[in-house]
């Protein structure tokens, strides 16, 4: 029996920052959303969250038909999947709730329905070992905000079915977004693997003094972080070589990989680090909200992704190239 890969009903286990960003996306393309978290409050927490994102969604342009109206929030784990085409688990990030949950989530669910677990870096061996039909779960990493962000990273586990994996892919992109398939189970898959060590370094510059976090933030958002939003890290880097190119760069920058620059190791999170990392980002974030501060990262975002779209197609370039 073939995956469920066209959808009608889209399920969402877990309504926090995540779980809320996979419902705004599922309904600005025009579906029917069941949502469930087990928070007393979560559904008005929820509803406030998606309010927060429509504006962006609508300038982004909403399928026919979508409308906040159809989120339906209920009672049980059980409500939540049965009648369920697609299933995306985003509860906190723990091993054992992640395997207790999956384990009732996949009894639940019809058994050609895929089952998504947005974890940032979990291994769906593990968490899906006690799960009913393996072979339709699988990971869906996404970044936030979900509603915008186009990258989903699908890892199979040692038991999922390789045409899971692709059906995951389709519906993904049915929802508007460029999957990654992450072809071996590593912890913390490609994309935070890469987060995580430029956190490291930038968590060391503050500890030592050398940086505040304000200026760190400087340091991308001036600089890499324009180059990183179309070209990414290898591209740049072949360009940085001039006309010959990779070879160059490395025999350039090589030695520099001897000295090291980098720490690797994270610095110990002592009170005093924790400290001045949330003075220096209070100081960033100023008298502006977190709602507000997500509007103005949704409109960039938007901008951003306007341009290069409109740049790649110029030069010849598909958006998901
Ligand atoms: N925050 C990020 O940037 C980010 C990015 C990508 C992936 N993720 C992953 O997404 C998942 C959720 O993270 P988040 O940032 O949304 O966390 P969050 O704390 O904002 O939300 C988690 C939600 O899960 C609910 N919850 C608690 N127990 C539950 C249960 N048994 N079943 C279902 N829901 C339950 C909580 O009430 C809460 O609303 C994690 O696996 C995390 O690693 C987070």
């Amino acid at each position: 029996m073939p995956f469920v890969t066209e959808l009608k009903t889209f399920a969402a286990l877990g309504t926090g920052v995540i779980g809320a960003g996979w419902i705004a996306r599922a309904l600005a393309h025009g579906l029917d959303v069941l949502a469930w978290d087990p928070a007393p409050g979560a559904e008005a927490a929820l509803r406030a969250r998606i309010a927060n994102a429509w504006p962006a969604l609508q300038q982004q342009g909403l399928a026919p038909g979508a409308a906040q109206e159809r989120l339906r929030f209920v009672a049980s784990l059980e409500d939540c999947v049965r009648e369920a085409d697609f299933i995306q688990e985003s509860a906190p990030e723990r091993l054992e709730l992640k395997c207790e949950l999956h384990a009732k989530i996949s009894a639940a669910a019809r058994p050609n329905v895929l089952i998504g677990s947005s974890t940032s870096g979990l291994l769906p061996s593990e968490f899906y070992e006690g799960a009913v039909q393996p072979e339709r779960c699988l990971v869906g990493h996404p970044f936030n905000p979900v509603y915008l962000l186009p990258l989903v990273e699908v890892v199979g586990g040692a038991q999922t079915a390789p045409a899971a994996v692709q059906a995951a892919m389709t519906v993904y992109e049915s929802l508007g977004m460029r999957p990654l398939h992450v072809r071996k189970e590593v912890p913390g898959f490609i994309a935070d693997r890469l987060l995580e060590a430029l956190w490291r370094e930038a968590l060391h510059l503050v500890n030592d003094g050398v940086a505040s976090t304000g200026e760190i933030d400087d340091a991308i958002r001036f600089g890499a972080g324009l180059r990183w939003s179309f070209m990414g890290s290898f591209l740049t880097y072949t360009l940085a070589g001039g006309d010959a190119g990779m070879r160059h760069f490395m025999a350039q920058f090589g030695p520099a990989l001897q000295l090291p620059w980098t720490y690797l190791q994270a610095p110990e999170l002592t009170e005093a680090l924790i400290d001045q990392v949330v003075e220096g980002t209070a100081e960033q974030q100023g008298e502006r909200s977190i709602a507000e501060l997500e509007r103005y990262r949704d409109d960039c975002l938007l901008a951003v992704l306007g341009a290069i779209r409109e740049t790649k197609r110029k030069h010849g370039f598909a958006f998901a190239e």
